[in-house]
């Protein structure tokens, strides 16, 4: 459904992203593995239209996507959430979760619908409850991520990217953004799942691409690699340091 190939992205000095080619599947949960720096975030925003390639090409249902800006890919169905919080902190719960469409839409949402539609996202993952109508900046950090994956969800995105959404959440609403994650997947929706937790990428994902120095070195189905093997393609210092004590 999605293939990036070739993509490069310097930073100055630094190279982000190089070579990078991945093709991901409709209806899967394709995780993203790589340590601090390896490039993640980069390919999180290539993929959403705040950075561009300095080289190669993003295909999207095998043909070239041009792309542009972030308008361009949410059009096309591309929804991310970002690793850094961004709620509009001023504005109640409802609004931000409504922004997500009220860009979309060339008419909002009725005011009377407003409220049930927001909860009703909500809803859908979140176990901690959520004043809607407070104002979003003064939520604990962990609920503003369940308002800002509610902006992403309340689109119905084909495709979903979530760049280490989970570290801010307690238990159970980690455990219930996950089985949302699978349920959009059983639907057929491609979700980028970006994390560094091993415990997460054994149980969640259907495929493991491996990010290094801005390289991918590795993709692969789950099951074809133990957590050891997959922690030693992304840090091979850190493995070889834990394997001899
Ligand atoms: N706007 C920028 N300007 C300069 N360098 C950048 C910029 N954004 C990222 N980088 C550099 O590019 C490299 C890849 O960064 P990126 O944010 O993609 O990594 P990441 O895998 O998401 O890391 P983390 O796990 O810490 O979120 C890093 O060396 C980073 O310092
Ligand atoms: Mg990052």
């Amino acid at each position: 459904m999605l293939e990036v190939r070739g993509i490069a992205k310097r930073y100055g000095e630094t190279v982000a992203l190089a070579e990078a080619s991945i093709a991901f599947r409709a209806g899967t949960i394709h995780t993203i593995l790589g340590e601090n720096g390896s490039g993640k975030s980069t390919l999180v925003k290539l993929l959403s239209g705040i950075v561009r390639p300095d080289e190669g090409a993003i295909l999207l249902d095998g043909k070239p996507f041009a792309g542009g800006g972030p308008a361009a890919f949410q059009a096309a169905g591309f929804a991310t959430v970002f690793q850094e919080v961004l709620v509009a902190p001023d504005r109640s719960v409802t609004d931000n979760i409504l922004l997500g469409l009220d860009g979309l839409l060339s008419r909002t949402v009725p005011r009377g619908e407003r409220r049930s539609r927001a909860e009703a996202v909500l809803k859908r993952f979140a176990v901690t409850g959520i004043a809607l109508d407070q104002a979003a900046g003064q939520l604990p950090l962990a609920a503003q991520q369940l308002v800002v994956l509610a902006r992403a969800v309340v689109r119905n995105p084909r495709i979903l990217i979530l760049d280490e959404v989970t570290a801010a959440l307690d238990f159970a609403d980690r455990e219930a953004v996950f089985s949302l994650m699978r349920q959009l997947a059983g639907q057929g929706c491609l979700i980028l799942f970006i994390t560094h937790r091993m415990d997460e990428v054994m149980t969640l994902s259907d495929r493991i691409s491996i990010l290094r120095g801005g390289r991918v070195v590795a993709t692969q189905e789950r099951g074809a690699a133990t957590a050891a093997e997959l922690l030693k393609a992304m840090a091979p210092q850190t493995a070889a340091e834990l394997a001899h004590g």
